[in-house]
């Protein structure tokens, strides 16, 4: 190991590399990481000096309020190089945005962008032999925050731990993707914690989702937990859908993940001249649409997932299968998306930094 300085990072480079022992041709999403990290801790009222280190387990005291009460937070974001070796990030000032939106409502103090950025770059830039050229290789990027603090009181901690992983990754889905409409559990109430990146959301996902899993589908459609009559998001994704030529998807509220692929995807379409419409969309309607024959898809969007077609959803022990199309609106905005985020084409938007 050898210690160098920034003027704000401490960098204490790893010895070895594990770099040659991982095949980059079949990468199961997020098992596979760098071979540092970055941390900065938060105590007494104020953030420490950040490090870089090794990529290494730590030791945690068993009542670390992270464990007892679940202050914790998270971002996805990719970093992505082009066929002159530079590397870009996609509208990383949006996860940033989120990410201390998160930590205000997880009662967390918020990360500085000197902080999260500069972090986030050194680590790129140390672990820059990770990210490889060529569309459909990523390096997907994990920053998060968890409450360090000790003792079992339900109390904010005052002591937290910001980390960012780096996890080089292709697709997150293989194969089809089946997805059933959840009547019965929900995934965020209004007031509740549905728009932070919190990880308890996902965690409440997990057991409805393994029921959807035995039934052979993928994910689960998430409806308003007032009604469920209106969709919302798809586990990993914001979605979308098709009914005729107009694209649908439903408005962000207080139950629905502000998605940055989701934002991408409304004004990459509405530059295609794709007709969008943002609104509440009813299950009725997708169920009536199915039925005459004007839906034509839906797809979730998402950083870790991009754009991912879905071949048919469950609704109320039925199943509705999508007609395959031509042309679809996914594989277009796909294609347009991932060629702008690997530089193949051009950024008019100034969403490549
Ligand atoms: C992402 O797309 O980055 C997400 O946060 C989904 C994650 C749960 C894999």
């Amino acid at each position: 190991m050898s210690t160098t300085q920034t003027s704000k990072i401490e960098i204490i480079k790893s010895s070895t590399t594990k770099i040659n022992s991982v095949d980059f041709e079949n990468l199961n999403f997020g098992a596979v990481f760098t071979d540092h990290l970055f941390e900065c801790d938060f105590k007494n009222g104020k953030w420490q000096k950040p490090v870089i280190k090794p990529y290494a387990p730590f030791l945690i005291d068993p009542s670390t309020r992270v464990f007892h009460y679940g202050q914790a937070i998270f971002e996805g974001m990719k970093a992505y190089k082009d066929d002159n070796d530079d590397i870009w990030l996609f509208r990383p000032d949006e996860n940033y945005y989120r990410f201390n939106k998160s930590a205000v409502r997880m009662a967390m103090p918020e990360v500085p962008s000197a902080i999260f950025m500069e972090g986030l770059n050194e680590l790129l830039r140390l672990d820059e032999a990770w990210i490889k050229k060529g569309k459909g290789n990523t390096m997907y990027i994990r920053p998060f925050m968890i409450a360090t603090g000790t003792g079992v009181v339900a109390n904010p901690s005052d002591e937290y731990k910001f980390m960012i992983l780096l996890s080089p990754a292709k697709a997150y889905y293989s194969g089809e993707v089946k997805v059933l409409i959840a009547e019965h559990f929900s995934r965020a109430a209004n007031g509740g914690i549905g728009s932070a990146k919190a990880a308890g959301n996902y965690a409440a996902q997990f057991y409805p989702t393994n029921l959807a899993n035995k039934e052979g589908f993928q994910q689960v459609i998430w409806t308003d937990d007032a009604t469920h009559t209106k969709l919302e998001e798809a586990g990993t994704m914001n979605v979308f859908f098709r009914i005729n030529d107009t694209l649908l998807t439903a408005p962000v509220s207080e139950r629905i993940l502000d998605g940055v692929t989701r934002k991408t995807l409304i004004d990459l379409a509405k530059s295609k001249g794709i007709d969008v419409e943002v609104r509440p969309v009813l299950v009725q309607e997708l169920v009536e649409a199915s039925k005459n024959g004007t839906l034509k898809e839906i797809f979730g969007a998402g950083t870790a997932a991009v754009v991912n077609p879905i071949v048919g959803f469950s609704f109320r022990e039925v199943y509705y299968e999508l007609p395959k199309i031509e042309n679809s609106y996914a594989l277009q905005l796909k294609e347009h998306l991932t060629n702008i985020q690997h530089k193949l084409a051009d950024d008019t938007f100034g969403w490549t930094v």
